[in-house]
């Protein structure tokens, strides 16, 4: 029975409405070109909600008392990842989406510290995606993000190189929270704190990444950064090496890598 009541079938379509030709649907989003945007890194470094997640990231770090992820981190890797773009001239387009990664590669640490590199790629996803950016762009952001941590990650394309790299080598006093560093127990606040500065420069001709590292010996012996960054260095060579360049590290005046 047709809706017209008559029981003879098609004789509902000439009073209701035309059939979906799912056929016709398909060629007409496959012919349409979507319309993504380039999200810019100065969008993304003044939105309010990244900046309240990256915080909101920070207090569960605090309160689990890890070292400084905040904005003060966050910006330093952000400033540090787009200049060896710029140094190595890679694309802008790179630059770009380097400085994206860099802000949002720790918002995951909301979620919790495990697997945080992973759930800051998701987060990434949908933000980025609610603001329209090409997906291909947010797979490489995500990549670069989900790669950063020293366990599982690897420089799977620019941005990733330049991120581990800018990550890895934020090791600062400023970074310490506790308020009696040289008596606490934990080897990475030790270490931070003994930083007392952190340098890393670019050698375009030389294609050589160097971080010069200022080292209180009287708070930490140099052996206790390799005990804990050997695996970050490792991998910031891995990053050089990516970027067809060298990594070097000095540590109080002294070539170690
Ligand atoms: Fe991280
Ligand atoms: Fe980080």
């Amino acid at each position: 029975m047709n809706k017209a009541g008559n029981g003879k079938v098609g004789e509902g379509r000439a009073v209701g409405k035309k059939p979906i030709d799912a056929e016709a649907l398909r060629a007409r989003a496959a012919g349409r070109k979507p319309t993504y945007r380039a999200v810019t890194f100065d969008e993304i470094r003044h939105d309010a909600e990244v900046i309240a997640l990256i915080e909101g990231a920070d207090l569960t770090l605090a309160a689990m008392g890890f070292t400084d992820h905040g904005i003060r981190h966050i910006s330093r890797v952000a400033n540090r990842a787009m200049m060896i773009c710029k140094e190595l001239t890679l694309p802008e387009r790179d630059r770009q989406l380097a400085g994206i990664a860099a802000y949002l590669h720790d918002t995951g640490n909301s979620v919790h510290r495990v697997d945080h590199a992973q759930s800051s790629a998701l987060i990434a996803f949908n933000l980025l995606t609610r603001k329209g950016m090409d997906p291909l762009e947010i797979a490489a952001v995500m990549a670069a993000i989900g790669n950063h941590d020293e366990h599982v990650g690897e420089p799977v394309n620019n941005a990733a190189a330049v991120l581990i790299l800018a990550d890895k080598s934020d090791v600062l006093r400023s970074r310490v929270r506790s308020a009696t560093p040289m008596l606490t127990r934990d080897i990475h606040d030790r270490v931070n704190y003994a930083s007392t500065d952190s340098q890393m420069s670019v050698d375009r001709e030389a294609r050589l990444i160097t971080l010069k590292l200022t080292i209180d010996t009287r708070v930490s012996p140099v052996m206790e950064y390799f005990e804990i960054f050997l695996a970050r260095m490792a991998m910031c060579r891995r990053a050089a090496n990516y970027l067809n360049s060298d990594f070097s590290l000095i540590i109080n005046g002294n070539r170690l890598l």
